[in-house]
């Protein structure tokens, strides 16, 4: 149990608006769920969002609205559009919203900017408040917004937010942080201009300032207006960010200048802040991956809060309760808005509030399911919890008959479907070899930044005994097994076992595969040489890095984690630059192709040849599936199946996604 005095779940109100609790949703992009193609909020996205409220959020705020398309015409799965359709749907899920209690906000953008497509639908070129190169192909250069549009964009803001009251809409936001065109009006950096919407800072706060009018106007002084901003971008210059704790002259918005963007704002009449850090070229910041820590950006909020009295409102891996429950009650912020955490479990509001918080399905930071795929061009999702966004279709209903069903392997893929399983009133037995449930998650959760990974073990042990799962640890199951017990239905989870690259010498007493590292079966020496830049690769230099030790990952790719499942933006290029902080040294186009006692023999692309001396190599050069009694026990039983790495070497999210996947049609 938490210690908390409780008073994140006291009401709060920003500006008219009284929220039941200080829980916010935070804004995540709804036009990944349903491409907006018809302008109308689907069910998928309706239910979505119905979840969260009935979770206990006290305000939601729902992302991400245009009011024009012409002036900077968007492929549609980029943002939503404002238009009389979207109206229809948007009165409909207010109704629902407001019976559960939450509060609505709408999240409205001014557009993308130079960070929106460099080649715009229907040609043309893209827009700036200033000319810039756009940030996607720096040869093309974006136009400056002449003051004729910004006109007709103060003028539609001020419209759709009188439509957006009518239509129920408790207040809203304005989408002015991560670098997209608002927070660029506001950045000397980015806004070059020279008329009344550049020049010192209250001249680059004009265009927001009078969207803030004009909304006031049209919806009422009374409609709360919300600006979400980062206090400080953390740019070491362009496409360059800067990872915490790292000493660099900030390029970009200073933390002075975002403390006197406060009081400004307050001035003006906003009624609250919403406050992050960092924009496109340090996206890190705004989307903080694994690396960064819980409430990383909790203490710029806390900034923010000394220097104005309406309400500041905190973000960024704030899902861990303590962290949050400790924000609100020692005044860093009055209000939380949690965004993947609500991803990963829908009602962590209420589990928080209700002290349980041993349930709480946790977020891994990883991006997998969730921005990475909205930048692929998929429906937005969650590694570990895939009915995101197929709220309605992904219930899990009891099965008509309960089944006996047998799991060997309790890896992710294992205890997702013994969870799944269970829940559908089958009679489950989970078969594990080894001592302790998770199979690599095991060995994965050891470095520190990723003890999010360790409580998602914990979340399915709890699981897996609520729900009444028979799982015998320290018990193989073997063909013997599968004959005595009988089962219904055998799932093989056996997993995936490590690829040792054939090179000479590689079986030298100094090798040593990665898991068994982290498991602590080997002390690094001073001189650690990686095989494989991929994730994996690159982690675990991350993880022995420090003390002095040196560190080379080779990679016979081109590009650090350019192989195995894509990984995110935002964690790419977090890796890369904590690689670069802590001076591990990368051999692109390399490959090691002779090891003996003291040398490693290295060779590049153009076949040339160089020693180095080392202590460790560590492999982590992937990992080959484990199917070998699975292979075995389809020629002698029915309805035998493989799920996660058994079937296909993948991530954590593709092993959970098929345990989810084959149970639920069990
Ligand atoms: C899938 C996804 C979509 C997002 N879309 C938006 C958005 O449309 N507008 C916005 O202001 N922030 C957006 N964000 C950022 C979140 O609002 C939030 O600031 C960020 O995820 C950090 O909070 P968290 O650690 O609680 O997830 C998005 C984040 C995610 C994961
Ligand atoms: S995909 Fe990963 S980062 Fe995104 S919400 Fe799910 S667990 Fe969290």
């Amino acid at each position: 149990m938490i210690n908390s005095s409780g008073k994140m779940f006291t009401p709060i109100r920003i500006g008219s608006v009284e929220m039941r609790n200080r829980v916010a949703l935070a804004p995540m992009s709804l036009e990944s769920i349903t491409p907006f193609e018809n302008s109308y909020l689907d069910n998928r996205c309706k239910e979505y969002l119905v979840q969260r409220a009935m979770g206990g959020v006290g305000l939601m705020i729902v992302s991400c609205w245009r009011v024009d398309e012409d002036i900077e015409p968007m492929h549609h799965f980029h943002c939503n559009i404002l238009t009389r359709g979207a109206l229809y749907s948007i009165v409909e899920l207010n109704e629902i919203l407001h019976s559960f209690g939450a509060k609505v906000f709408y999240q409205l953008t001014a557009g993308f900017g130079r960070v929106g497509s460099p080649h715009p639908p229907g040609g043309g070129q893209p827009v700036a408040p200033s000319a810039l190169p756009a940030f996607w192909d720096p040869k093309v250069t974006c136009r400056e917004l002449s003051t004729g549009e910004i006109d007709t964009l103060v003028e539609k803001f001020g419209f759709w937010a009188g439509e957006l009251k009518k239509a129920g809409v408790d207040g809203v936001e304005l989408h002015a942080h991560e670098g997209y065109l608002f927070d660029q009006f506001s950045c000397a950096v980015f806004n070059k201009r020279t008329d009344k919407y550049g020049g010192d800072l209250e001249g680059r706060l004009t265009f927001a300032r009078e969207i803030l009018h004009a909304i006031k106007a049209s919806a009422g002084d009374n409609f709360p207006v919300v600006y979400r901003y980062g206090l400080k971008h953390y740019m070491k210059g362009y496409f360059k960010g800067a990872v915490p704790g790292e000493d660099f002259k900030e390029f970009g918005r200073t933390l002075e200048e975002g403390l006197e963007m406060a009081k400004i704002l307050e001035r003006d009449g906003f009624d609250a802040l919403h406050v992050d850090a960092g924009c496109y070229d340090s996206w890190y910041w705004p989307h903080p991956p694994n690396y960064m820590q819980h409430g990383c950006m909790a203490e710029l909020a806390a900034q923010v809060k000394k220097e104005v009295n309406i309400p500041v409102i905190a973000v960024g891996r704030l899902d861990d309760p303590e962290v949050a429950l400790e924000v609100i009650d020692k005044d860093k912020a009055d209000i939380v808005a949690v965004g993947r955490g609500f991803l990963a479990d829908a009602h962590w509001a209420n589990k928080v509030r209700y002290g349980e918080v041993d349930q709480i399905r946790p977020c891994l930071g990883c991006h997998d399911a969730c921005t990475g795929r909205l930048f692929n061009g998929k429906p937005m999702c969650c590694a570990v919890n895939p009915t995101v966004g197929r709220e309605l279709d992904y219930q899990i209903h009891k099965a008509p008959e309960p089944k006996k069903i047998m799991i060997i392997g309790g890896g992710p893929a294992g205890m997702e479907a013994a969870r799944v399983g269970a829940m559908r009133g089958h009679d489950v037995t989970l078969f594990e070899t080894r001592e302790k449930l998770g199979g690599h998650l095991v060995a994965g959760s050891v470095p520190e930044f990723k003890k999010d990974i360790r409580k998602l073990m914990s979340w399915y042990e709890i699981q897996l005994r609520q729900l009444g799962v028979t799982v015998l640890t320290s018990t193989p199951a073997g063909l013997e097994t599968i004959e005595r017990q009988r089962p219904d239905e055998i799932l093989f989870c056996t997993g995936s076992v490590p690829l040792v690259p054939s090179i000479e010498g590689i079986d030298n007493p100094k090798t040593a595969h990665c898991i068994d590292v982290l498991n602590g079966e080997v002390t690094l020496g001073k001189n650690v040489v990686v095989i494989g830049g991929g994730l994996v690769g690159c982690e675990i230099a991350l993880w022995a890095a420090g003390g002095g030790r040196k560190i080379t990952i080779v990679e016979r790719l081109e590009a650090l984690m350019s192989s195995g499942p894509t990984v995110s933006k935002e964690n790419r290029q977090m890796t890369i630059d904590l690689l670069a902080l802590n001076n591990i040294e990368i051999r692109l186009l390399s490959t090691v192709s002779r090891v003996t006692d003291d040398q490693l023999y290295l060779m590049d692309s153009g076949f040339n040849q160089s020693r180095m001396e080392y202590d460790n190599l560590v492999v982590a050069a992937g990992m080959k599936k484990d199917d070998r009694l699975f292979l075995e026990a389809e020629k002698l039983f029915k309805n035998v199946r493989r799920i996660g790495d058994c079937l296909e070497v993948r991530n954590i999210q593709g092993a959970i996604w098929d345990g989810y996947e084959v149970a639920r049609r069990l």
